[in-house]
């Protein structure tokens, strides 16, 4: 276990992209891998509305509920006491209205113990960002692959490719940083757009998910770096261990050892001793 290190705060993570140091950043949704996270020493922690595929099996993000991402996020808390944590706004939590988007925000504060929230869209959301700030809630934005959208974006793919279309999200992300987003998370744009975009910020931090190494930081989903997701892996993710396959395999074990008898031995038990167990014979008959 690594010493107990302080607690991330904005001004740390300003620190390091003044420092040219990039910032680590993983998705989360649970106390044990929380705990694991913290002592690795990842800064940033997502609690994603992606537990919607990655924990509940759902096809898209689209069902995750508030209710759901609070329970997560409170346990991610638990399990990661000084990490950054984001907790993500789900599905219609903050499209309906900027009054929603500010009540939704402030349960991730209130309730799970959060550092900030982040949400996706362009331009169209900058008063649901401003609104949140306003509120005294730090934000980050989301542009690229929002997979909130994924049926309007035409799939889970690279956006931007164009000029026409790079030069949209780079105009989001000055409207997302103007509304007071401390952060933009940039999902698989080009490195070329993300550079831009970075070069561009002003006071606001760039972090990339497939984007390429210009951002002031990289953000990964934990179940793609391990192979713990078995519908597909993204190009951009890097594994980093087979933790499924270790997992696999030591299920079908224990399947055979049950089935064979080899599973339990006697440490896997426990015993009574000899005078407990005759009197309780004496008490049965
Ligand atoms: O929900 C999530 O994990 C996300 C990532 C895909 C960036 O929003």
């Amino acid at each position: 276990m690594t010493e107990t290190r302080k607690k991330i705060t904005l001004p740390y993570l300003f620190k390091k992209v003044t420092e040219g140091q990039p910032i680590s950043w993983l998705t989360c949704y649970d106390y044990p891998t929380a705990f694991l996270q913290e002592q690795a020493g990842v800064e940033m922690i997502l609690v994603g509305d992606s537990l919607g595929m990655t924990m509940l099996g759902y096809d898209s993000t689209l069902p995750v509920t508030m209710d759901d991402m609070v329970r997560h996020a409170q346990a991610v808390r638990r399990g990661a006491p000084t990490a950054f944590v984001v907790g993500d706004m789900p599905y219609m939590t903050y499209q309906p209205s900027v009054e929603t988007a500010i009540r939704n925000a402030g349960r991730f504060m209130a309730e799970c113990g959060c550092d900030a929230i982040k949400l996706e869209g362009g331009a169209s959301m900058a008063d649901r960002i401003k609104g949140i700030v306003e509120a005294g809630i730090p934000a980050i934005g989301h542009l690229g692959l929002t997979p909130q959208s994924v049926s309007a974006l035409g799939g889970f793919r690279v956006q931007g490719k164009s000029a026409l279309l790079a030069k949209k999200i780079i105009d989001d992300a000055k409207a997302l940083e103007r509304a007071g987003a401390f952060a933009i998370l940039l999902e698989m744009v080009p490195d070329r757009v993300c550079q831009l975009i970075t070069e561009r910020a002003d006071g606001c931090i760039i972090m990339s998910l497939g984007s390429g190494p210009h951002a002031h930081g990289q953000l990964l989903i934990y179940h793609d770096m391990f192979g713990l997701y078995p519908k597909f892996k993204p190009k951009m993710a890097k594994v980093y261990g087979n933790a499924g396959e270790v997992i696999l395999n030591g299920l079908k074990g224990y399947v055979t050892e049950v089935g064979n008898k080899q599973f339990p031995q006697p440490e896997n038990w426990f015993g009574m001793s000899d005078d407990e167990y005759q009197e309780l014979k004496q008490l049965l008959k």
